[in-house]
Protein backbone atom coordinates (compact mmCIF):
# COMPACT_ATOMS: atom_id res chain seq x y z
CA UNK A 1 0.00 0.00 0.00
CA UNK A 2 1.34 3.33 -0.92
CA UNK A 3 0.57 6.88 0.63
CA UNK A 4 0.68 10.30 -0.69
CA UNK A 5 1.43 12.66 1.61
CA UNK A 6 0.56 16.18 1.38
CA UNK A 7 2.02 19.19 4.33
CA UNK A 8 1.10 22.70 4.19
CA UNK A 9 1.21 23.27 8.14
CA UNK A 10 3.40 26.25 7.71
CA UNK A 11 6.58 27.68 5.07
CA UNK A 12 7.00 24.00 3.68
CA UNK A 13 4.30 22.72 1.04
CA UNK A 14 5.82 18.89 0.78
CA UNK A 15 4.94 15.94 -0.88
CA UNK A 16 5.99 12.28 0.76
CA UNK A 17 5.18 9.09 -1.19
CA UNK A 18 6.09 6.44 1.32
CA UNK A 19 4.63 2.46 1.33
CA UNK A 20 3.87 0.26 4.78
CA UNK A 21 7.16 -1.31 4.91
CA UNK A 22 8.47 2.33 6.06
CA UNK A 23 10.23 2.86 2.48
CA UNK A 24 10.81 6.63 1.04
CA UNK A 25 10.03 7.14 -2.40
CA UNK A 26 10.21 10.51 -2.12
CA UNK A 27 9.89 13.42 0.01
CA UNK A 28 10.28 16.44 -1.85
CA UNK A 29 9.41 20.32 -0.84
CA UNK A 30 8.80 23.92 -1.49
CA UNK A 31 9.15 26.14 1.14
CA UNK A 32 8.21 30.09 1.44
CA UNK A 33 11.29 32.61 2.10
CA UNK A 34 11.38 35.70 3.35
CA UNK A 35 14.39 37.96 2.46
CA UNK A 36 13.50 39.69 5.96
CA UNK A 37 10.93 39.31 9.28
CA UNK A 38 8.49 35.93 9.53
CA UNK A 39 5.92 34.25 7.29
CA UNK A 40 2.69 36.30 5.92
CA UNK A 41 0.32 33.75 6.28
CA UNK A 42 -1.36 34.78 3.19
CA UNK A 43 1.92 35.25 0.71
CA UNK A 44 2.91 31.80 2.32
CA UNK A 45 -0.56 30.31 1.11
CA UNK A 46 0.08 32.00 -2.23
CA UNK A 47 3.17 30.19 -2.24
CA UNK A 48 1.99 26.66 -1.74
CA UNK A 49 -1.31 27.24 -4.00
CA UNK A 50 1.48 28.32 -6.94
CA UNK A 51 3.68 25.78 -6.61
CA UNK A 52 1.14 22.31 -5.09
CA UNK A 53 0.86 21.18 -8.55
CA UNK A 54 4.58 21.20 -9.99
CA UNK A 55 5.56 19.36 -6.38
CA UNK A 56 3.40 16.60 -6.55
CA UNK A 57 4.47 16.05 -9.95
CA UNK A 58 8.01 15.85 -9.03
CA UNK A 59 6.77 13.49 -6.26
CA UNK A 60 5.60 11.28 -8.78
CA UNK A 61 8.37 11.92 -11.00
CA UNK A 62 11.60 10.89 -8.25
CA UNK A 63 9.12 7.90 -7.46
CA UNK A 64 8.68 6.86 -10.59
CA UNK A 65 4.65 6.41 -9.85
CA UNK A 66 2.03 7.93 -11.35
CA UNK A 67 -1.86 8.50 -9.68
CA UNK A 68 -3.06 5.09 -10.30
CA UNK A 69 0.11 3.73 -7.82
CA UNK A 70 -0.77 5.59 -4.77
CA UNK A 71 -3.40 3.74 -2.46
CA UNK A 72 -4.08 6.81 -0.40
CA UNK A 73 -3.98 10.33 0.17
CA UNK A 74 -3.11 11.99 3.69
CA UNK A 75 -2.88 15.20 4.28
CA UNK A 76 -1.37 17.93 7.56
CA UNK A 77 -5.19 18.38 8.97
CA UNK A 78 -3.43 20.35 12.16
CA UNK A 79 -2.27 22.21 13.57
CA UNK A 80 -0.74 25.19 11.73
CA UNK A 81 -1.37 28.52 10.08
CA UNK A 82 -5.03 28.09 8.39
CA UNK A 83 -4.04 30.04 5.13
CA UNK A 84 -1.75 27.51 4.61
CA UNK A 85 -3.26 24.32 5.90
CA UNK A 86 -6.48 24.92 3.72
CA UNK A 87 -4.40 24.52 0.12
CA UNK A 88 -2.57 21.26 1.31
CA UNK A 89 -6.73 20.25 2.36
CA UNK A 90 -7.82 21.74 -1.07
CA UNK A 91 -5.06 19.62 -2.94
CA UNK A 92 -5.77 16.32 -0.93
CA UNK A 93 -9.49 16.85 -1.76
CA UNK A 94 -9.10 17.49 -5.35
CA UNK A 95 -6.48 14.54 -5.63
CA UNK A 96 -8.94 11.83 -3.68
CA UNK A 97 -12.05 12.94 -5.75
CA UNK A 98 -10.36 13.33 -9.26
CA UNK A 99 -8.64 10.05 -8.65
CA UNK A 100 -10.99 8.76 -6.42
CA UNK A 101 -8.67 7.19 -3.25
CA UNK A 102 -9.10 7.45 0.29
CA UNK A 103 -8.30 10.20 2.25
CA UNK A 104 -6.81 10.61 5.90
CA UNK A 105 -6.13 13.76 7.56
CA UNK A 106 -3.84 13.83 10.44
CA UNK A 107 -2.10 16.03 13.18
CA UNK A 108 1.09 17.12 12.13
CA UNK A 109 2.92 17.02 15.60
CA UNK A 110 2.61 13.42 16.21
CA UNK A 111 3.41 12.66 12.40
CA UNK A 112 6.79 13.99 13.98
CA UNK A 113 7.38 10.92 16.42
CA UNK A 114 5.71 8.54 14.10
CA UNK A 115 8.37 8.89 11.14
CA UNK A 116 11.20 8.55 14.16
CA UNK A 117 9.62 4.94 15.04
CA UNK A 118 9.81 4.06 11.44
CA UNK A 119 12.84 5.24 10.48
CA UNK A 120 15.47 4.80 13.21
CA UNK A 121 13.76 1.88 15.25
CA UNK A 122 12.76 3.85 18.34
CA UNK A 123 9.78 1.89 20.02
CA UNK A 124 8.64 4.27 21.98
CA UNK A 125 10.46 7.20 22.16
CA UNK A 126 10.15 10.62 24.11
CA UNK A 127 10.13 12.95 21.51
CA UNK A 128 11.62 16.60 21.43
CA UNK A 129 10.02 18.45 18.84
CA UNK A 130 12.08 21.58 18.23
CA UNK A 131 11.03 24.06 14.99
CA UNK A 132 10.26 27.67 14.15
CA UNK A 133 7.02 27.82 16.18
CA UNK A 134 6.74 24.62 17.83
CA UNK A 135 8.55 23.56 21.01
CA UNK A 136 6.85 20.55 22.49
CA UNK A 137 7.91 17.13 24.63
CA UNK A 138 5.50 14.57 23.45
CA UNK A 139 5.49 10.86 24.51
CA UNK A 140 2.46 7.93 24.46
CA UNK A 141 1.58 7.33 28.07
CA UNK A 142 -2.29 6.02 28.98
CA UNK A 143 -4.05 5.72 25.07
CA UNK A 144 -2.94 8.82 23.97
CA UNK A 145 -0.24 11.01 22.90
CA UNK A 146 0.41 13.86 25.06
CA UNK A 147 2.68 16.94 25.73
CA UNK A 148 4.49 16.76 28.67
CA UNK A 149 6.44 20.34 28.30
CA UNK A 150 6.42 22.87 26.38
CA UNK A 151 7.32 27.03 25.44
CA UNK A 152 5.01 29.51 26.94
CA UNK A 153 5.18 31.70 24.38
CA UNK A 154 7.76 31.11 21.11
CA UNK A 155 8.98 28.09 19.56
CA UNK A 156 13.20 27.35 19.42
CA UNK A 157 13.48 27.93 16.35
CA UNK A 158 11.82 31.54 16.30
CA UNK A 159 13.76 32.33 19.06
CA UNK A 160 17.23 30.92 17.50
CA UNK A 161 15.94 33.36 14.59
CA UNK A 162 14.86 36.56 16.21
CA UNK A 163 18.62 35.87 18.12
CA UNK A 164 20.41 35.72 14.43
CA UNK A 165 18.02 38.41 13.13
CA UNK A 166 19.09 40.80 15.91
CA UNK A 167 23.15 40.38 14.89
CA UNK A 168 22.70 41.06 11.49
CA UNK A 169 23.02 37.11 10.12
CA UNK A 170 20.16 36.68 8.16
CA UNK A 171 17.23 34.30 7.86
CA UNK A 172 16.90 31.03 9.10
CA UNK A 173 19.25 32.23 11.66
CA UNK A 174 19.51 29.19 13.38
CA UNK A 175 21.96 27.27 11.04
CA UNK A 176 23.70 31.03 11.20
CA UNK A 177 24.10 31.12 14.43
CA UNK A 178 25.22 27.57 14.85
CA UNK A 179 27.80 28.51 12.65
CA UNK A 180 29.06 31.53 14.81
CA UNK A 181 28.72 29.79 18.51
CA UNK A 182 31.94 27.33 16.94
CA UNK A 183 33.77 30.66 17.25
CA UNK A 184 32.87 30.99 20.55
CA UNK A 185 34.56 30.83 23.33
CA UNK A 186 33.66 32.55 26.70
CA UNK A 187 30.20 31.35 28.66
CA UNK A 188 28.15 34.23 29.25
CA UNK A 189 25.66 33.60 31.99
CA UNK A 190 22.10 33.92 30.43
CA UNK A 191 18.67 33.62 32.27
CA UNK A 192 17.70 30.06 32.41
CA UNK A 193 13.86 29.83 31.97
CA UNK A 194 12.35 26.30 32.88
CA UNK A 195 9.07 26.82 34.75
CA UNK A 196 7.93 23.13 35.97
CA UNK A 197 7.88 21.02 32.55
CA UNK A 198 7.40 24.33 30.36
CA UNK A 199 10.40 26.60 29.16
CA UNK A 200 10.18 29.98 27.92
CA UNK A 201 12.54 32.14 25.59
CA UNK A 202 10.76 35.68 25.47
CA UNK A 203 12.56 37.20 28.84
CA UNK A 204 15.80 35.60 27.02
CA UNK A 205 15.36 37.25 23.89
CA UNK A 206 15.06 40.66 25.50
CA UNK A 207 18.32 39.84 27.99
CA UNK A 208 20.17 38.63 24.77
CA UNK A 209 19.56 42.07 22.94
CA UNK A 210 20.86 44.29 25.47
CA UNK A 211 23.69 42.22 25.55
CA UNK A 212 23.78 42.43 21.49
CA UNK A 213 23.38 46.30 21.47
CA UNK A 214 25.46 46.82 24.57
CA UNK A 215 29.02 46.49 22.87
CA UNK A 216 30.31 44.29 25.58
CA UNK A 217 30.11 41.10 24.47
CA UNK A 218 31.42 39.56 21.28
CA UNK A 219 28.44 37.93 18.90
CA UNK A 220 30.40 34.59 19.03
CA UNK A 221 30.51 33.98 22.80
CA UNK A 222 26.97 35.09 22.54
CA UNK A 223 25.82 32.63 20.18
CA UNK A 224 27.86 29.64 22.15
CA UNK A 225 25.91 30.91 25.13
CA UNK A 226 23.06 30.71 23.72
CA UNK A 227 22.60 27.85 22.57
CA UNK A 228 24.54 25.82 25.60
CA UNK A 229 21.59 27.88 27.99
CA UNK A 230 18.13 27.12 25.64
CA UNK A 231 19.08 23.42 24.64
CA UNK A 232 20.33 22.76 28.09
CA UNK A 233 16.46 23.56 29.34
CA UNK A 234 15.00 21.51 26.68
CA UNK A 235 17.13 18.67 27.65
CA UNK A 236 16.40 18.56 31.31
CA UNK A 237 12.36 19.14 30.67
CA UNK A 238 13.45 16.27 27.92
CA UNK A 239 14.64 14.07 30.74
CA UNK A 240 12.87 14.72 33.81
CA UNK A 241 10.04 13.67 31.04
CA UNK A 242 11.98 10.52 30.39
CA UNK A 243 11.88 9.35 34.06
CA UNK A 244 8.34 10.45 34.68
CA UNK A 245 7.28 8.16 32.04
CA UNK A 246 9.79 5.55 32.78
CA UNK A 247 11.07 5.65 28.95
CA UNK A 248 14.63 4.51 27.50
CA UNK A 249 14.42 6.28 24.14
CA UNK A 250 14.85 9.84 22.88
CA UNK A 251 14.12 11.12 19.69
CA UNK A 252 14.81 14.40 17.82
CA UNK A 253 12.44 15.79 15.79
CA UNK A 254 11.45 19.10 14.05
CA UNK A 255 14.04 21.89 12.19
CA UNK A 256 16.08 22.52 15.40
CA UNK A 257 17.01 18.97 15.56
CA UNK A 258 19.14 19.25 12.51
CA UNK A 259 21.38 21.40 15.17
CA UNK A 260 24.55 19.57 15.47
CA UNK A 261 25.23 20.76 19.12
CA UNK A 262 21.84 19.88 20.12
CA UNK A 263 22.41 16.20 19.04
CA UNK A 264 25.90 16.25 20.78
CA UNK A 265 24.43 17.61 24.08
CA UNK A 266 21.13 15.07 23.65
CA UNK A 267 22.88 11.69 23.06
CA UNK A 268 25.10 12.74 26.36
CA UNK A 269 22.24 13.32 28.42
CA UNK A 270 21.22 9.77 27.04
CA UNK A 271 24.02 8.07 27.62
CA UNK A 272 24.52 9.05 31.19
CA UNK A 273 20.97 8.15 31.83
CA UNK A 274 21.53 4.78 29.73
CA UNK A 275 19.14 5.41 27.58
CA UNK A 276 18.95 5.75 23.76
CA UNK A 277 19.06 9.01 21.56
CA UNK A 278 17.41 8.59 18.34
CA UNK A 279 18.16 11.24 15.24
CA UNK A 280 16.79 11.30 11.58
CA UNK A 281 18.35 12.54 8.44
CA UNK A 282 18.10 16.43 8.15
CA UNK A 283 15.03 15.84 5.44
CA UNK A 284 12.86 13.99 8.02
CA UNK A 285 13.57 16.49 10.58
CA UNK A 286 12.44 20.18 9.31
CA UNK A 287 8.47 19.59 8.12
CA UNK A 288 8.37 17.02 5.42
CA UNK A 289 5.62 14.79 2.90
CA UNK A 290 7.27 11.68 4.21
CA UNK A 291 5.92 11.67 7.92
CA UNK A 292 2.47 12.53 6.55
CA UNK A 293 2.57 9.65 4.34
CA UNK A 294 3.59 7.44 6.93
CA UNK A 295 0.75 8.83 9.97
CA UNK A 296 -1.25 8.13 6.87
CA UNK A 297 -0.23 4.39 6.34
CA UNK A 298 -0.96 3.56 10.31
CA UNK A 299 -4.22 5.59 10.66
CA UNK A 300 -5.69 3.80 7.01
CA UNK A 301 -4.55 1.09 8.40
CA UNK A 302 -6.49 0.87 11.59
CA UNK A 303 -9.80 1.63 9.80
CA UNK A 304 -9.91 5.36 9.40
CA UNK A 305 -10.87 7.27 6.72
CA UNK A 306 -12.19 10.87 6.08
CA UNK A 307 -14.59 11.57 4.23
CA UNK A 308 -14.21 14.09 1.41
CA UNK A 309 -17.33 16.08 2.99
CA UNK A 310 -15.22 16.21 6.71
CA UNK A 311 -11.62 17.06 4.55
CA UNK A 312 -11.58 20.19 6.71
CA UNK A 313 -8.61 21.78 8.46
CA UNK A 314 -8.00 22.23 12.70
CA UNK A 315 -5.73 24.81 13.30
CA UNK A 316 -6.05 24.36 16.75
CA UNK A 317 -5.98 20.91 17.40
CA UNK A 318 -3.80 19.82 20.40
CA UNK A 319 -1.49 16.44 20.26
CA UNK A 320 -4.04 15.29 23.07
CA UNK A 321 -7.22 15.60 21.41
CA UNK A 322 -6.44 12.98 18.68
CA UNK A 323 -7.89 10.02 19.18
CA UNK A 324 -4.85 7.03 18.49
CA UNK A 325 -6.75 3.75 17.17
CA UNK A 326 -3.22 2.30 15.34
CA UNK A 327 -1.39 1.77 18.25
P1 LIG B 1 6.66 23.73 12.40
O1 LIG B 1 5.51 24.06 11.53
O2 LIG B 1 6.75 22.28 12.72
O3 LIG B 1 6.78 24.59 13.62
P2 LIG B 1 8.68 25.18 10.91
O4 LIG B 1 7.82 25.73 9.85
O5 LIG B 1 9.16 26.10 11.92
O6 LIG B 1 7.99 23.92 11.55
P3 LIG B 1 11.07 23.54 10.53
O7 LIG B 1 11.69 23.26 9.20
O8 LIG B 1 10.69 22.38 11.34
O9 LIG B 1 9.90 24.52 10.15
O10 LIG B 1 12.09 24.40 11.41
C1 LIG B 1 12.66 25.61 10.99
C2 LIG B 1 13.51 26.15 12.14
O11 LIG B 1 14.65 25.31 12.34
C3 LIG B 1 14.03 27.55 11.88
O12 LIG B 1 13.76 28.33 13.01
C4 LIG B 1 15.54 27.33 11.72
O13 LIG B 1 16.33 28.42 12.17
C5 LIG B 1 15.77 26.10 12.57
N1 LIG B 1 16.99 25.37 12.19
C6 LIG B 1 17.26 24.73 11.05
N2 LIG B 1 18.51 24.22 11.06
C7 LIG B 1 19.04 24.55 12.26
C8 LIG B 1 20.31 24.33 12.90
N3 LIG B 1 21.28 23.67 12.31
N4 LIG B 1 20.45 24.83 14.15
C9 LIG B 1 19.46 25.49 14.77
N5 LIG B 1 18.28 25.74 14.22
C10 LIG B 1 18.07 25.28 12.98
FE1 LIG C 1 6.86 20.50 12.13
Amino acid sequence: MICLGIESTAHTFGIGIMDDKGNVFANVKDSYTTKKGGIIPSKAADHHAKLCGDVIKEALDKAELSMKDIGIISYSMSPGIGHTLRIGAFAARSLALKYNKPLIGINHCIAHLTIGEALTGAKDPVLLYASGANTQIIAYEGGKYRIFGETLDIGVGNFLDSVAREMGLGFPGGPKLYELSLKGKKFIELPYSVKGMDVSFGGLLTNLKQKINSGKYINEDLAYSTQETVFAMLLEVSERAMAHCGKKELLLGGGVACNLRLQEMAKRMCRDRKAKCFILENQFNVDNGAMIAWQGILQFNSGERTEIKDAVIDPYQRTDEVEVNWK
